[in-house]
């Protein structure tokens, strides 16, 4: 937490110029190993080219951020990418200089869950950033197994708490029988 305030400070919508930077959903909700789609749309002119774009694409947790996605005047940099996110991001090249970035994220963790930032630049214009909300829970069939498995653990410790509590009674009145008769017999002994 310590570390998203300040960012929470200084990333929010300050719109320079007249370079606008959106996003179509501000927060998106998936579940464990599906696939989404993250969407940023920007503003561009007629002669807007591949070349022209570049872009760095940020997920910012708790702890710490992962960079997932990095296109320097046009040509994409792998090699600047998070592993956490190799191999699972995907772009559509035809649509960016139309003003829309679509990012497809596959194979979901919970552990992608946190903000996503973008940072646009189009060569004139200035740069723009915008964020959007991730959540991914765990999957289903996770979460409705968890109810059904959890009582019987519960209900065998009763009944070995049980047995315990009777075998150590029998033992404990048995035990009473034997020494009590030595006991007295010691204590008339001694007299
Ligand atoms: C950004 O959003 C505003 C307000 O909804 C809209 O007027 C504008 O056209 C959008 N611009 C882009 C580039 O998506
Ligand atoms: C998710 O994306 C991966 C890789 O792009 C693909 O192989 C898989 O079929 C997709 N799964 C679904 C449920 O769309």
């Amino acid at each position: 937490m310590i570390f998203i305030t300040p960012l929470l400070l200084f990333l929010p919508s300050c719109v320079s110029g007249t370079f606008v930077v959106n996003v179509t959903q501000t927060s998106y909700h998936a579940e464990e190993n599906q696939n989404i789609t993250l969407e940023w749309t920007f503003s561009t002119r007629r002669d807007t080219s591949l070349r022209s774009i570049s872009i760095v694409c940020e997920m910012f947790t708790e702890i710490r951020r992962y960079l997932l996605f990095h296109l320097h005047q046009g040509v994409e940099s792998p090699e600047s990418q998070d592993p956490e996110f190799s191999g699972r991001v995907q772009w559509d090249k035809d649509v960016l200089t139309e003003g829309r970035l679509t990012l497809h994220v596959s194979r979901l963790r919970t552990s992608d869950s946190g903000f996503y930032v973008c940072d646009i630049f189009v060569i004139p214009d200035e740069s723009n950033s915008r964020r959007c909300w991730l959540i991914v829970t765990a999957a289903a069939e996770l979460q409705t197994q968890r109810p059904t498995e959890s009582p019987q653990p519960e209900r065998h410790r009763f009944i070995w708490i049980y047995v315990g509590l009777a075998v150590t009674l029998t033992l404990l009145s048995l035990s009473a029988a034997v020494f009590k008769p030595r006991l007295t017999k010691c204590l008339c002994r001694k007299r």
